[in-house]
């Protein structure tokens, strides 16, 4: 006899977890299958992980750089294992607490792999080797995963040479040469980590710039900033084949050559998790980007959900987040919607980069009639104070005529932190003149957004 729930979630990432909580919390009894780890993706090979990584090379360059702070450290030295190993701990800990977070709230958690397997008159199956439940209602979020894409000796050396998110994060050794193929997010981030910790590090990527659709003057300037810590980047060059020790290129003129590497990261993108999951078995529509769904995260089929990457809109963890609650509120009757216009996103390396609503290249793009102005971070008193010789820039973009802002990009310490703030203002549809009221705290690096909005007239 199988159990009945009023809800099951497929998948335990930040989008599964967070929707069994909430939805738990609103009342429907619910049951979340997770075939490998609490926490998904993000929590165990993504987000935090690479965080753990990235801190302790921030440490390490700070330590290298001190004495221009006036302090001395000696002999500085960096062990991969003690930084491979911390990570392990934060991970833990942190899959610990959803466990937790799980227990607490009554979600009835199956440490199995699960699909789909039709319905029983209005409910629907779901079934691992071990169980089988029914539920009136459905919540899939099963995220992405790398792209492996079809280049020649890729497959083949696939977690020995070429690397994915997932072995990236706990190389015992740091490779004398390091190889990226693929200067988006998690190729920069990676880049940024084994750079500073002394690999030699070449990023190809096949477009005429990194960091895909950020700004590109901000892109533009982490380049510099990473090239000034020896990383080569290889744009508009196309990866032709991979065999240990070399990635073959082909340059913009045709010439061929080979990148020779110790280890090469592959971060091409990442492919929704649709298939196998059983979602034809009950009539879900989904395409090569994910599955196909509604501001309310609303499949075609009634009262099946799908949130997170699983959906293909943004791929981020604190979207994800925010799709789950406004799916579970869907469920519940309670009025919410997905709005993208105001969903920031953050490149974490070392200065990091974090950017909310229209790029410039968007918004010519889009014929919206756009004003902009951009200032130094060193106009902020705290940077200035903490970063020896570091500069940064904090752009933002209004609407002509409404004058209400629609962009800000910023690159430099703490801008991760800022970010959410500038967030708020797009969201709110502040005008500049209203912007400009809100009191900073001084001395704070948040307070170059108050300096840039008085570079606007009124
Ligand atoms: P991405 O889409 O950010 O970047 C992939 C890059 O690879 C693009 O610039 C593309 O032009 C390039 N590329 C594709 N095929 C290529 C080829 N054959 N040769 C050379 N270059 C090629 O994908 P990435 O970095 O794998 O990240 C995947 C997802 O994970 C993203 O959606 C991202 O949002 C998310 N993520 C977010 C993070 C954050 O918010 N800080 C951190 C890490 C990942």
């Amino acid at each position: 006899m199988s159990e009945t729930f009023d809800l099951i979630v497929i998948g335990g990432g930040p989008a599964g977890y967070l929707g069994a909580e909430r939805a738990q919390r609103a009342g429907l009894r619910t049951a979340l299958f997770e075939k490998r780890a609490l926490g998904g993706v993000c929590l165990n090979e993504g987000c935090i992980p690479s965080k753990a990584l990235l801190n302790s090379a921030k440490l390490y360059e700070h330590a290298l750089h001190s004495a221009a702070y006036g302090v001395s450290c000696g002999d500085v030295k960096i062990d991969q294992g003690t930084v491979v190993a911390r990570r392990g701990r934060v991970v833990r800990a942190l899959v610990n607490g959803v466990k937790a977070k799980m227990k607490a709230a009554g979600v009835r958690v199956f440490m199995e792999d699960a699909v789909l397997r039709g319905r029983a008159g209005e409910d629907f199956v779901v079934a691992s080797a071990n169980r089988e439940l029914r539920a009136k209602r459905l919540l899939i979020a099963t995220g992405s995963s790398a792209s492996i894409p079809p280049i020649p000796g890729v497959q083949e050396n696939l977690g020995d040479f070429v690397l994915t998110n997932r072995e990236v994060l706990e190389l015992p050794e740091i490779p004398k040469r390091f190889a990226v193929i693929g200067g988006g997010v998690i190729g920069l981030e990676m880049a940024a980590y084994y750079a500073a910790v002394g690999s030699k590090v070449t990023v190809i990527e096949m477009l005429d710039h990194i960091a895909g659709p950020t700004d590109r003057e901000i892109g533009h300037l982490l380049q510099k900033e990473l090239e000034k810590k020896g990383v080569t980047f290889l744009l508009s060059h196309k990866c032709l084949s991979v065999e240990p020790g070399r990635v073959w290129v082909e340059a913009p003129d045709g010439q061929k050559f080979a990148v020779e590497a110790d280890k090469a990261l592959l971060s091409i993108g990442r492919r929704a998790n649709c298939e196998g999951l059983g979602l034809e078995s009950i009539g879900v529509n989904f395409t090569r980007g994910g599955i196909t769904t509604d501001a309310l995260g609303r499949t075609n089929v009634e009262n099946v959900y799908a949130v997170g990457d699983v959906n293909g809109h943004h791929m981020l963890a604190h979207t994800a987040y925010r799709e789950a609650e406004v799916a579970v509120n869907a469920m519940t009757g309670r009025t919410d919607s997905m709005r993208y216009i105001a969903n920031p996103s953050v490149i974490y390396t070392q200065p990091e980069i974090a950017s909310v609503g229209r790029t410039e290249e968007e918004a010519k793009e889009k014929g919206i009639d756009y004003e902009v102005q951009k200032l130094s971070m060193r106009y902020s008193g705290r940077f200035v104070a903490e970063n020896e010789g570091a500069d940064g820039l904090c752009k933002i973009l209004i609407n002509k005529k409404k004058r209400n802002i629609i962009g800000v990009h910023m690159i430099g310490s703490y801008s991760s932190e800022i970010i959410w703030g500038a967030a708020e203002m797009i969201e709110m549809q502040l005008r500049v003149t209203d912007a400009r009221q809100i009191i900073f705290p001084h001395p704070t690096v948040s307070e170059i957004l108050r300096e840039v909005l008085w570079e606007f007239d009124d």
